[in-house]
């Protein structure tokens, strides 16, 4: 594989970062995950904008424009034939001696890499995911898409343990949202239900574009916490994020819904965001 690392492009096996770079020593960076269908990239002007967003909010400067850096994707693509998977960015702070405190004028660490991935036929959206609810284990600005991700990786563990596909997290007793996902609810009245965006959770690009599909065919969808007891109640549940696109969610802990098969909402939704990609 052909990677983006120190300012050109080289072998995955040629790729070397500093080890005193920020990223690595205090999680200080921030990320960016595009999918990639029929080797085109999908809603990649919510990412680059998502990821300029994430870097202002910690004083971390755009390592390049972000025209450059859409280039150096589209070239990832190109030079590894990708078809079908995804386009991972990541920019650290930098690289300095070990100090809670950093300079100013840190020169950002920008790297990136594609990878293949079976987006579109795989057990989540053919047959839908059994997910369990765990305490949202992380910190107060998860608006803000970091490296940090620790608590997903250990949720995520121990899920796979306890014979579950994913996790949904849980905060006073409301879904904040999935360890790697957005969380949606369908109430037996048809309603669409998402958390609003806020500090409590990152604001998904799917998410965003699955909202201006809605709007544009008509379809309601409301932006309010829900309970833990409304989602257990649902009709459908689903999930999605730039690698799950729509994913049905069939079971919650325990308790299965729409009789355990994805719901007649979430697949009309699945094939208009899989119109809206292709
Ligand atoms: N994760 N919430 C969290 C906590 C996420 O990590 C993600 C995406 C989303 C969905 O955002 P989007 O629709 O922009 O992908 C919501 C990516 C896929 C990842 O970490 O691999």
């Amino acid at each position: 594989r052909v990677v983006y690392c120190g300012g050109k492009f080289v072998s995955e096996h040629e790729a070397r970062l500093g080890l005193f770079d920020r990223g690595f020593l205090f999680g200080d960076a921030v990320y960016e995950v595009t999918a990639v269908i029929g080797g085109k990239m999908i809603d990649n002007d919510l990412h680059l904008a998502r990821l300029e967003r994430s870097l202002s909010e910690l004083a971390i400067p755009m390592p390049l424009p972000r025209e450059e850096i859409e280039a150096i994707q589209l070239s990832l693509i190109e030079k590894n034939g990708l078809q079908e998977g995804t386009v991972y960015l990541q920019v650290s702070r930098g690289e300095e001696d070990r100090e809670f405190l950093y300079s100013e004028g840190l020169k950002p660490t920008f790297i990136a890499f594609t990878q293949v991935k079976n987006l579109l036929n795989n057990k989540g959206q053919t047959q839908g995911l059994a997910i369990t609810l765990v305490e949202d284990p992380r910190w107060e600005r998860r608006d803000i898409k970091t490296v940090m991700l620790l608590g997903q990786v250990l949720a995520k563990r121990d899920a796979k343990a306890a014979g579950f596909d994913d996790v949904w997290f849980v905060e006073d007793g409301t879904i904040t949202e999935g360890a790697s996902s957005t969380a949606y609810i369908v109430t037996h009245d048809r309603r669409i239900i998402t958390r609003p965006n806020s500090r409590a959770i990152l604001p998904g690009c799917t998410r965003a574009a699955l909202l201006d599909l809605c709007s544009r065919h008509g379809v309601v969808l409301e932006e309010r916490p829900f309970t833990v007891a409304e989602a257990l109640a649902a009709a459908e549940a689903f999930q999605t994020s730039a690698t799950s696109l729509v994913t049905p969610v069939v079971r919650i802990g325990d308790v299965s819904l729409n009789g355990g098969v994805p719901g007649p909402v979430t697949r009309q939704l699945q094939a208009c965001y899989l119109e809206h990609v292709n």
